[in-house]
């Protein structure tokens, strides 16, 4: 198992925000993390690529416990696309891309031709080479989210962590992402665990999806366990038909 959670709480003050999370997540599969506003997803984003602290024993990453890893080691396992993202002025796309290289290089190493080779690659991959000399503080905020996703990739780590990062794309980009994200897990075996809340695309696109409502785990499992009328019901409060067209189900509002 790539990651393991075990009896997982936290608690923000006095605020119990995820309570008796256990999962655990394979190589080579897209696992969807879906649920209302406030439910916790991000907190557990947070909690594995250590922005939050998680108790001892909780949290597991290529079984060893999350909080024994160095920084610099546990950038070569992990990598984020937050939620909320800030770049600092003064850096082009492309530097901000080749970040996603440093926790490879050795100390003050320099970039080698295949760290570059991998900076062109992920800059391909999310449709910025022809953006990659523009300053980060002059791009849209749907281009931007593809520089954070872009230095992701070219982090080339097992477990990327991805918390909505869909959010501010335009619909060919947010299908070129996830196809992208497909192949990442099916030919390079990583571990992706991607916050959405397009219900539909999460149906369409994850191997396994994660309910969470309230801070605990609603359902886990299969796309068509999980994201069931009832199941939506249940925790989203609304009545959805859901339609199997050919080899696709549909949720309709
Ligand atoms: N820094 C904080 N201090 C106190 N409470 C917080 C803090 N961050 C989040 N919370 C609370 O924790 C709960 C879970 O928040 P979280 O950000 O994990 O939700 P989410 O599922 O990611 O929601 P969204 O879909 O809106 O992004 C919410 O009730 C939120 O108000
Ligand atoms: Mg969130």
């Amino acid at each position: 198992m790539e990651i393991k959670i075990k009896h997982l709480d936290y608690c923000f003050q006095d605020n119990e925000v995820l309570k008796g999370i256990n999962a655990e997540f394979e190589k080579g599969k897209l696992y969807g993390i879906v649920g209302p506003n406030g439910s916790g997803k991000t907190t557990l984003i947070k909690l594995l690529s250590r922005l939050l602290k998680s108790k001892k024993n909780s949290l597991f990453v290529c079984d060893k416990e999350l909080n024994e890893y160095k920084d610099k080691e546990i950038a070569r396992k992990t990598s984020l696309v937050p939620q909320m993202f800030h770049i600092s002025h003064g850096f082009s796309v492309e530097e901000v891309v080749a970040m996603g290289r440093y926790p490879h290089l050795k100390d003050f190493g320099e970039m080698s031709i295949k760290d570059w080779e991998m900076i062109r690659d992920a800059l391909e991959q999310t449709s910025l080479t022809k953006l990659k000399g523009r300053q980060v503080n002059e791009l849209s905020v749907g281009e931007l989210q593809r520089v954070i996703l872009a230095r992701a990739i070219a982090q080339d780590t097992p477990i990327m962590l991805l918390d909505e990062p869909l959010s501010h794309l335009d619909i060919h980009h947010q299908l070129e992402i996830l196809n992208l994200l497909k192949d990442l897990c099916e030919n390079k075996n990583k571990t992706i665990l991607c916050v959405m809340h397009d219900l539909n695309l999460t149906m369409k696109f994850a191997d396994r999806v994660l309910l969470i409502n309230e801070g605990k785990i609603f359902k886990n499992g299969c796309v068509n366990e999980v994201l069931t009328e009832e199941n939506i019901f249940r925790v989203y409060k609304i009545k959805v038909n859901i339609q199997h067209i050919e080899d696709q189900s549909i949720i309709i509002f």
